[in-house]
């Protein structure tokens, strides 16, 4: 089984970006912790990240064709603005796992919404880089 992992605007900044929020971590040792536990469960991780919007929305597209059996998504702010995310999630037949390093549902009021989880076939958050190795071992379940 292969799993996409994509990451949307501002996770490239990981390990210098708000630490006290998103921790030390660098998007290169979550993508290292990802491969070592996807080794262990027999699965292949492809992982990607993007700033643009419609990017995410062109791997979405495109996941099924390219072979995965799921995907896990951390959208980043496009969780709670992108209605298109929204209806790319609900076109796909791929399941969507959402991925957040904090809990915007303890944070400010405008990430309580997320538009991604109104379509996602689970969400995994607040528990900083462990978030994706928990929605990589969902997606393994689905
Ligand atoms: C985030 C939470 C979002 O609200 C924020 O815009 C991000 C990161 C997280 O992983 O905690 O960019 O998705």
């Amino acid at each position: 089984r292969r799993i996409l992992v994509l990451n949307g605007p501002n996770l490239n900044l990981l390990g210098q970006r708000e630490p006290e929020i998103y921790g030390h971590a660098t998007l290169a040792d979550i993508e290292a912790l990802l491969a070592t536990r996807a080794e262990q469960l027999g699965v292949t991780v492809e992982c990607r990240q993007s700033n643009h919007e419609g990017v995410l929305l062109d791997w979405l597209q495109q996941a099924e064709a390219e072979g995965f059996a799921a995907i896990l998504l951390n959208a980043g702010a496009y969780t709670h603005t992108s209605i298109a995310l929204l209806d790319a999630i609900h076109a796909i037949a791929v399941p969507v796992i959402e991925v957040h390093l904090s809990d915007p549902s303890q944070r400010e009021e405008f990430r309580h919404l997320s538009y991604v989880g109104m379509a996602a076939a689970g969400t995994v958050q607040g528990l900083g880089a462990q978030s994706y190795v928990v929605a990589l071992e969902r997606a393994d379940a689905l």
